[in-house]
C-alpha cells in the first residue's frame, strides 16, 4: 500500500481469482477439520464458484479418515436466500449449494443449511434462521463476497452495523448483477431476500471477504480507504477485529500500490 491510503483491513492480494480461490479453500478446510468446528457462514455468487471448487478438490486430496471428519461434522449456514423460489429452482442459492458444495463434497444435505425461501411468513422464517445459528453456537469462519454497490450477504446500502436477519428488497444494481442465473433477465431475479443482517455476519469469530475480478476494483478501493458508514455495508467490517481480506490483482487495480 501507498503510505498516503490508511489500510484499516489485513489485505492478502493474489495474482488471480484461482490463486484466492486456493488460498480461501485452505482457509475454509483447515477450519472444517479442527476436532468440533464451529459452524461455517457460507456465500454464493460467482466469486465463491472457484472457492468452493477448490475445496472440492483439495477435499479429494485428504486422506480418507479427514474426509469422513469433514462430512461427519460439517455444519453450514448460508447468509442469504431470495425469497420466492424453492430449494430445486435453478437460481435459488440453495440449488447453487447443492451442486457446487452439497453434493460434489458428498455432504449430507441437512448439514449445508440456507433460509427457506418459500417460508409464508418471512420475517418469522429470518428470526427462527438467526436463533437456529444462534442455538449452533454461532459462526465460526464467515465467508463473504462483495455486491458492486458494497453489500456483503444482500445487506444493501444504505445499512446500519446493527442489522439483523431480516428480508430485504433487492436494488436494482443487485438484481442487474445476479441476472445471470435467471437467464440474464434482471427482471427474472426476485425482488425480495432473507439475509443475515451485519449484526450477525460481525458476530463470527473470524471474516474471510473474497474479492476478484475488475468489476469490484472501485467498490474495493472505497472499501479500503473509507470511514465506515451505511452507504457502504462492507465497510462496517473495520470494526471487526480478524477480518482478512483475499483479493486478486484485477480487484486491486484501483488501490495504489497494493498490488
Ligand atoms: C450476491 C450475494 C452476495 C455475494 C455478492 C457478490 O448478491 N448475495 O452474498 O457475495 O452478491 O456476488 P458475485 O460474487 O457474483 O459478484
Amino acid at each position: 500500500m501507498s503510505a498516503s491510503v490508511p489500510l484499516r483491513l489485513a489485505l492478502t492480494a493474489l495474482e488471480n481469482s484461482g490463486a484466492a480461490a486456493s488460498h480461501v479453500a485452505r482457509e475454509l478446510l483447515a477450519h472444517a477439520l479442527v476436532p468440533e468446528p464451529r459452524p461455517l457462514g457460507l456465500a454464493t455468487g460467482s466469486t465463491m464458484v472457484p472457492v468452493y471448487s477448490a475445496l472440492v478438490e483439495a477435499a479429494r486430496r485428504l486422506p480418507d479418515e479427514q474426509r469422513q471428519h469433514l462430512r461427519r461434522h460439517w455444519l453450514s449456514y448460508n447468509l442469504d436466500e431470495y425469497l420466492g423460489l424453492g430449494r430445486t429452482h435453478p437460481g435459488s442459492f440453495a440449488a447453487f449449494m447443492h451442486s457446487r458444495l452439497t453434493e460434489p463434497l458428498g455432504l449430507d444435505p441437512a448439514s449445508v443449511r440456507l433460509p427457506d425461501g418459500l417460508a409464508p411468513d418471512p420475517l418469522a422464517e429470518a428470526a427462527r434462521y438467526a436463533a437456529e445459528i444462534g442455538a449452533s453456537g454461532g459462526i465460526g469462519l464467515q465467508l463473504l463476497g462483495l455486491g458492486v454497490n458494497g453489500h456483503v450477504g444482500f445487506n444493501e446500502p444504505p445499512c446500519a452495523a446493527t442489522s439483523r436477519c431480516r428480508p430485504v428488497r433487492l436494488s436494482a444494481a443487485t438484481r442487474r448483477h445476479n441476472a445471470g442465473a435467471f437467464a440474464a433477465d434482471p427482471a427474472a431475479v426476485p425482488e425480495r431476500a432473507i439475509t443475515l443482517g451485519l449484526a450477525e455476519i460481525l458476530a463470527a469469530d473470524r471474516i474471510l471477504l473474497v474479492v476478484s475480478g475488475a468489476a469490484k476494483a472501485d467498490v474495493l478501493g472505497r472499501l479500503l480507504r473509507q470511514q465506515p458508514s451505511p452507504e457502504l455495508p462492507a465497510s462496517w467490517l473495520q470494526g471487526h477485529p480478524a477480518v482478512a481480506v483475499i483479493a486478486d490483482r484485477a480487484a486491486l487495480g484501483g488501490v495504489a500500490g497494493a498490488a
